[in-house]
């Protein structure tokens, strides 16, 4: 029993903040922006907007475009690390703003590689036998976390949500999930809010927090690890991929990842431009946005990667 990929959506606030606006902001200015990150544009979600009503249009372009209702589907899995609330979590919100019968729904936190975690959760679930339609989520309100004076953060991130169905099938799918993770370097990114621990003046009230330049290193040196192991594992020739779906954080890091692999920049989706980085949404809206178009089709290799918060990572060879 494998799971495949049988239908995606996506779903970006309509507020759009260029970079032009953010140069009547914060000490920035547009060309910093894009030559430094790729970044020309960002979407933020509106007051009384949340998560769970991001995750719920994406979820239903991803329902119906697997020709699904929301009372086909038995999972759901949210990677999330802006939640709408502590509790009920995000999952459940969407099944009952859906209107998916009693099934199992949790989100999972880990950052920007929340979607590649929740769909690796969820093919397990799938190849186990447990779910025969999940529906898989990415969905941010990162602006809510964001420090909207601290100029080397709030360049960068926007809100978003994409999601897939993942359905029971007997050919791959998914073929291969690779996940990890190194908490040793959690003061390089965090968001020091919390419940158990609360914000104080010295975490940064609660606020995003990077050491930019850092994580930037660590990305990029974990990233080329990780693809390198993916080849190697799946006996893959570095020709083979036909397309890299990477985590939209910074266009630096997606070429460098695709140089370690052998990929023109024609064979990754960038959406980068588009949105910033939208953190467990980046992977998901990017597959959505090159299916839509035609550029991904059925049969195709791709080769979904992240990394993020935590440290954590991952990765997922996916049979289109
Ligand atoms: O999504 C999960 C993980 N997150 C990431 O993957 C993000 C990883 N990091 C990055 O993408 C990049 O490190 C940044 C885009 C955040 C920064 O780019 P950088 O090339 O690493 O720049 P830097 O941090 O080395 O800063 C270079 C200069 C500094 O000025 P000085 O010290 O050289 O005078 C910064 O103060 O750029 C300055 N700077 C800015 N200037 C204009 C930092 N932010 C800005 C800004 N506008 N918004």
């Amino acid at each position: 029993m494998y799971s495949r990929i049988a239908g995606t959506g996506k779903y970006l606030p309509e507020r759009i903040l260029t970079n032009a606006e953010l140069e009547g902001m914060v000490d920035t200015t547009d060309e910093w922006i894009r030559t430094r990150t790729g970044i020309e544009r960002r979407h933020i979600a509106a007051e009384g907007e949340y998560t769970s009503d991001l995750a719920l249009h994406a979820s239903r372009q991803a329902i119906e475009d697997a020709q699904l209702t929301p009372a086909d589907i038995d999972l759901i899995v949210v990677g999330t690390t802006t939640p709408d609330l502590v509790f009920p979590n995000v999952a459940c919100l969407v099944q009952q703003k859906l209107g998916v019968p009693p099934v199992p729904a949790f989100s999972l936190e880990a950052a920007c590689s929340g979607f590649v975690y929740a769909l690796g959760v969820a093919d397990q679930f799938v190849r186990g036998g447990q779910a025969k339609r999940a529906l898989v989520i990415g969905a941010e309100t990162m602006s809510r976390i964001v420090d909207w004076s601290d100029r080397e953060t709030c360049v960068l991130f926007g809100d978003g949500a994409g999601a897939v169905v993942l359905e029971a099938t007997d050919e791959p799918g998914v073929i291969y999930s690779n996940l990890g993770a190194d908490g040793n370097q959690a003061d390089l990114l965090y968001a020091a809010s919390g419940v158990s621990r609360k914000a104080s003046q010295t975490d940064g009230f609660g606020m995003l927090r990077m050491k930019g330049n850092e994580v930037f290193r660590f990305a990029v040196k974990t990233l080329e690890r990780m693809v390198d192991e993916v080849i190697a594992e799946n006996g893959l020739e570095k020709g083979e991929i036909d397309w890299l779906v990477p985590h939209q954080a910074n266009i630096r890091i997606i070429q460098a990842t695709a140089k370690r692999l052998g990929m023109s920049m024609d064979r990754v989706i960038l959406t980068v431009q588009d949105h910033g980085n939208t953190s467990a949404a980046s992977v998901p809206m990017a597959l959505d946005s090159a299916i839509r178009d035609g550029r991904i089709k059925r049969g195709d290799l791709l080769l979904l990667e992240a990394f993020g918060g935590g440290f954590t990572w991952g990765a997922s060879l996916i049979r289109y």
